[in-house]
């Protein structure tokens, strides 16, 4: 467990026309979280690394990519390029995830892997070794703005006990549905990082619905083993 709740705002939720403005508006956030979307393992569009490079330019903080892709393999070096700073992919939509994490980590940076709701993670349990972050997905990809599952924190639990009885370090992140209603249970389940779409942009002033959001997981959750 870390000492302190990762909160990764999604500029997703954000106006895409005002992206400089939109990041500075989230500068107590601890990272940004980028949802790269391709209208073919999701049914939606997003943007592509172009805009990553433009978010680097204008941002110091930890870029959490989430690529819902097919066939990351082929894409992840232009956002590597683009300054992402750890790369989450779908083990749906790989190829060889193990092949792909190694790969990621050679070039310097976080391999993480997600999994779809009805995606079990069991069968990664073993390999959790080779994974920066675990990225478990409390909606179906590809929108914001949707339900939080709670059925989806006992994933989340499996990993946590893993983690703790090997003594390893892999950062447990949790996207979709995340708000002040919902972030208490993800944390005391034991997530570390929250991505928090609608929660954070929608809110009129999204530095306080962050703060919000962290007293609550900091609350809840067992972080600098509390
Ligand atoms: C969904 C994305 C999420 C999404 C979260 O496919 O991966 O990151 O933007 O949005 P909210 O917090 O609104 O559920
Ligand atoms: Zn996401």
């Amino acid at each position: 467990m870390l000492n302190a709740p990762i909160i990764a705002p999604s500029i997703l939720a954000s106006d895409f026309a005002r992206l400089d403005r939109e990041i500075e508006a989230i500068d107590n956030a601890d990272w940004v979280h980028v949802d790269v979307m391709d209208g073919h393992f999701v049914p939606n569009l997003s943007f592509g690394a172009p805009i990553l490079a433009a978010i680097d330019k204008v941002s110091d903080k930890h870029m959490d990519v989430h690529l819902m892709i097919e066939a990351p393999e082929k894409w992840v070096d232009d956002y590597i390029k683009a300054g992402a700073d750890t790369i989450i992919f779908h083990v749906e939509a790989a190829d060889d995830t193990i092949a792909l994490a190694r790969r990621l980590r050679e070039s310097g940076i976080g391999a993480g892997i997600s999994v779809r709701p009805g995606t079990p993670i069991e069968p990664w349990l073993e390999h959790l070794e080779e994974f920066d972050l675990v990225l478990v997905m409390s909606v179906e990809p590809g929108f914001g703005g949707q339900s939080f599952m709670p059925d989806q924190l006992e994933k989340v639990r499996l990993l946590r006990t893993e983690i703790n009885g090997r003594g390893l370090g892999t950062v447990i992140e949790i996207d979709g549905g995340i708000s002040a209603a919902t972030i208490g249970d993800a944390a005391e389940a034991g997530c570390d990082a929250f991505v928090a779409g609608s929660a954070v942009y929608g809110a009129e002033s999204p530095a306080a619905a962050i703060e919000e959001l962290r007293a609550i997981a900091t609350e809840r959750g067992n972080f600098g083993g509390k």
